[in-house]
């Protein structure tokens, strides 16, 4: 039985002393021992987030890291630089960053490898936007990603990544995926883990749904054979986060 992981993504969201009284709210909201607790916070609040969730089941994870390992890249965060504050998880390639900042799945690929490396969770997002799930072309496209994303990456490393399948479409957009959806992509990324790896990594890897998540519809969407729990956006920055992680 997979462990379900429910994590949320702040995006840009929140100053650092607005963290503090927010993870301060939210600790015994999201309490359970039913489920990995990750809140991946901005970069500046990151050692601070650490300290306010200490002795809570909250782990705390990044949004983004670079793939080299130190050098003059202005702005950017190293993977040594999380783990040397605690940092266990990342979120990687998600849609905002491929659309923003120029993302690929290569880059993607680059930063699984080397979040691996420092022992860090990659939490490797993949999605469609519209217009390619009218064109028919979603399972290919998500196979795609996921492919390119695992390069290089071994069946046992690949029993540790998570996968967060997230449509754009439903992104922000308050326009969930039906639980049919969610589940037929989350069952063909399994699907193609098996495919890539073998069956027992494909048994062992957690898939994520990610897009306008929120305490009404995440129990449905947490019950589906293939969903292994949410990446969650805006329902993340509220009480209602405590909801979707005690969504039973
Ligand atoms: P929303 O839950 O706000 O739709 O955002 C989803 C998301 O992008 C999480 O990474």
């Amino acid at each position: 039985m997979r462990r379900k992981i429910i994590a949320g993504n702040w995006k840009m969201n929140k100053t650092p002393s607005e963290t503090v009284k927010l993870i301060n709210e939210l600790k015994p909201l999201v309490a359970t021992e039913d489920a990995d607790v990750v809140f991946c916070v901005p970069a500046v609040s990151l050692t601070i987030a650490k300290e306010v969730a200490k002795g809570s089941n909250i782990e705390i994870g990044a949004q983004n890291m670079h793939f080299e390992e130190s050098g003059a890249y202005t702005g950017e965060i190293s993977a040594s630089m999380l783990t040397d504050i605690g940092v266990k998880y990342v979120i990687i390639g998600h849609s905002e960053r491929r659309e923003y900042f120029g993302e690929t799945d290569e880059t993607v690929n680059k930063k699984v490898l080397k979040a691996i490396e420092h022992n860090i969770t990659p939490i490797i997002c993949c999605g469609e936007t519209l217009q390619q799930r009218e064109q028919g072309v979603t399972i290919d496209l998500i196979r795609q990603q996921v492919k390119i994303a695992l390069l290089g990456v071994t069946a046992d490393q690949a029993k540790n990544v998570v996968i967060a399948y997230e449509p754009i479409w439903a992104i922000g957009t308050g326009k969930v995926a039906t639980t049919e959806q969610a589940e037929e992509v989350c069952s063909a990324i399994r699907k193609c883990i098996a495919e890539i790896y073998d069956d027992a990594t494909a048994e062992a890897i957690r898939i994520q749904y990610g897009g306008s998540v929120n305490a009404e519809n995440a129990a449905e969407l947490f019950a589906q054979a293939n969903i292994d729990g949410g990446l969650v956006g805006g329902a993340s920055l509220k009480a209602d986060f405590g909801k979707v992680v005690n969504y039973k």
